[in-house]
This record gives structure tokens, C-alpha cells and sequence, in this order.
């Protein structure tokens, strides 16, 4: 009697182990899992480019974009398509009572943070980049990312109170107010200030700016953002920005004529897991050699004071010719 009821409870057991099918996520091409009754799923692959019953079949040349999923549910909604106020997710969450963190691959626990943190993001030695890519373009990454990762800190890590897209909000602000705060209404130009005869911002008392500096900075080092040379942001972010990142050996260009008249969604969203990618601790050198000086990066950090101190030409021009970290999926 008793090895029968056992053998009912592992019965049991297992049932309820095989119960959640979309825990080994059978749907293909980014096609949402459906729990259907207990014992079936489906696969929803409404605007994704396959059909079938694991949207595993070509259907049509369509650049598509997967379905955005919210941080505060396992399932998608109206929100995470239309509410700004999140990143949004590309990567489906974990359904509830899986066999496994992961669904059902995987180990059964996940490992310990500190223990991740170590091993992915700790330096043990300075690699400089293979293609030779210059720690200038370091601060470009993060003025460029300004523009579409915004995170709402107030909110949470999960929200974020940006458009998603590249609007240019790092430049001219992030509305028609502090845009007209920022200009000068003169040859379509920014307001602008002379420092040692170079171009520079105002400071955020002239332009009257909400602008939010980490850390202690002197309000007679605290710029109103934008500069006179946006045209070519987005040249340079693909010609150049894009390709050393990508590292590919190819040449990349900026046509966007060529997709015209293509069947093309023009529309994405940034999204949390991007978020998290997106640092670029590997570029960053171990000293910062700017003129004849040999700065940490605690002298360099949020401190506008060093760029004044040599002048924008040598800031630049030291960091343009010094060699940034490889970037690499371990960020080490
Ligand atoms: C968007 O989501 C946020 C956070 O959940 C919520 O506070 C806000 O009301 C939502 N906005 C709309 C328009 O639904
Ligand atoms: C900069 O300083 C660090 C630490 O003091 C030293 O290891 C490094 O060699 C210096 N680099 C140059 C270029 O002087």
C-alpha cells in the first residue's frame, strides 16, 4: 500500500513538473507562449514574420520586432506596448512554478551575485582594443546613450522617462521649453560661452536648466548641455560608433534610402535588457593621460573642472590618441 502511494505521488510529482509547457519555451522566432488548459500550449506569432504551430514557418519578408514584454508581468500587455514609462523586455519572462530558474534547463538555483559580479565585471588586466579605438569614443558612447536610456530612478530601475528613441534630448533637452531655454534664436545656433577662446555651453545658471549632476560640481562648472555640431550624430554613430563596437570587418555606411519603400518597422523601444548591456567599463583605461598629467579615474569622475583646466583641444586631443579597453561580452 505504502509503494503504491508513492508511486502516486511521484506521478503526481512529475505531472505537475511537465504541467507548464512554455517552461522549455517551445515557441520559436520570438512567438509568445500561451498555457492552453493544463496539458497544451500555443504559440501566438502575431506580428512576428513565422506561422505555425511553433511559429517556426517563413511567412514573409518583414523586419520585425519582438513582442515587448513589461517588468511587473510574465505575460505581454497593452502597457509595455504603449506606456513610455518602461523599458520594455525582448527577452520572455520565466513562466511561474517552472522546474528551474531558467524553465527547464539550467541549474537548480541561480548563482550567487556577488559571486557573478566577480567574475564578470572585475578587472584583472587592461586589454586595449584590437582596432584601435581611442578613449574619446568612450564619451561619445555615453552622450550618444544619453538620448534613449533614461532611467526614471525615482521610479524604479524598471522605468525610464525618455522617448525610447534618438530625438536629440541629450542636445536640445528633454522638451520644447528647456530646447528654448538651451538656444541663442541666432543663426540657428545653441547658446553658447567663450572659455580660453573655445566654444563651450552655458552654465545651467545662464540657461536655467533642470540638469541633474552626480556628485559634488561647482556651479561654475555645471554646463547647460549642447554643442554646435549635431548634423552629424547619427553618421558618426553608425560610421564610426557602430563599428567598433560590432568590430566587423566590413565597412558600415549611412544610407537610410535604402530602405525606403521596404517593409520595414521603423519603430522600437528601449529595452531593459539593452539597459543592462550597455556599460562600457572594458574601454576604460586605467589612467587617463591628458597633456602630461596621469589622472585616475576618481580624479576623472563627474569632474568638468580637468576639461577647463587643459583646454577642450588637449582634453580631446590626449584622449584621441590614447588607447580604450576591448569590449567584449565579458566586461572585464
Ligand atoms: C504607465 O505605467 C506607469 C507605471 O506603472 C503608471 O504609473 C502610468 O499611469 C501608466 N501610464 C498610462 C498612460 O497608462
Ligand atoms: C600613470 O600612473 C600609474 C599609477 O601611478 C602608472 O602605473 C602608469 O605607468 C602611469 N602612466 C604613465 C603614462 O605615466
Amino acid at each position: 500500500m505504502k509503494k503504491i502511494f508513492g508511486l502516486i505521488v511521484l506521478f503526481f510529482l512529475v505531472d505537475v513538473n511537465a504541467g507548464n509547457l512554455c517552461c522549455s519555451y517551445p515557441c520559436q522566432n520570438n512567438g509568445v507562449c500561451l498555457t492552453k488548459g493544463f496539458k497544451d500550449y500555443e504559440c501566438d506569432c502575431t506580428r512576428i514574420d513565422f506561422y505555425g504551430k511553433n511559429c517556426e514557418t517563413l511567412r514573409s519578408n518583414l523586419i520585425d520586432i519582438p513582442p515587448p514584454y513589461d517588468n511587473d508581468h510574465s505575460y505581454i500587455t497593452l502597457g509595455a506596448h504603449f506606456n513610455h514609462s518602461f523599458y520594455t523586455r525582448v527577452l520572455p519572462p520565466v513562466p511561474e512554478e517552472c522546474p528551474t530558474p531558467m524553465g527547464v534547463a539550467g541549474k537548480e538555483e541561480l548563482p550567487d551575485i556577488n559571486a557573478l559580479v566577480q567574475k564578470l565585471f572585475v578587472r584583472e588586466k587592461f586589454k586595449p582594443d584590437p582596432i584601435g579605438t581611442s578613449v574619446l569614443f568612450s564619451f561619445m558612447a555615453q552622450h550618444f546613450s544619453h538620448m534613449f536610456l533614461k532611467t526614471d530612478f525615482k521610479r524604479g530601475p524598471q522605468y525610464q522617462w525618455g522617448g525610447h528613441g534618438i530625438d536629440m534630448t541629450n542636445i536640445y533637452g528633454k522638451n520644447k521649453h528647456d530646447e528654448n531655454l538651451l538656444r541663442s534664436f541666432k543663426d540657428g545656433k545653441l547658446k553658447l560661452q567663450t572659455i580660453n577662446s573655445e566654444d563651450w555651453p552655458v552654465l545651467t545658471k545662464d540657461a536655467d536648466v533642470e540638469m541633474h549632476y552626480l556628485g559634488p560640481v561647482p556651479a561654475e562648472r555645471k554646463f547647460a548641455l549642447g554643442h554646435s555640431f549635431f548634423g552629424q550624430t547619427i553618421k558618426i554613430v553608425i560610421e564610426d560608433y557602430v563599428q567598433h563596437l560590432s568590430n566587423y570587418n566590413f565597412k558600415l555606411m549611412f544610407k537610410p534610402d535604402l530602405l525606403f519603400g521596404e517593409n520595414f518597422q521603423y519603430q522600437a523601444r528601449a529595452s531593459v535588457e539593452f539597459n543592462h548591456l550597455y556599460y562600457w567599463h572594458p574601454l576604460m583605461p586605467d589612467e587617463f593621460i591628458i597633456g602630461d598629467t596621469n589622472y585616475t579615474m576618481r580624479d576623472i569622475l563627474v569632474n568638468p573642472g580637468l576639461v577647463i583646466k587643459h583646454g577642450m583641444t588637449t582634453f580631446v586631443d590626449s584622449l584621441s590618441k590614447q588607447s580604450a579597453g576591448a569590449v567584449s561580452v565579458i566586461r572585464k
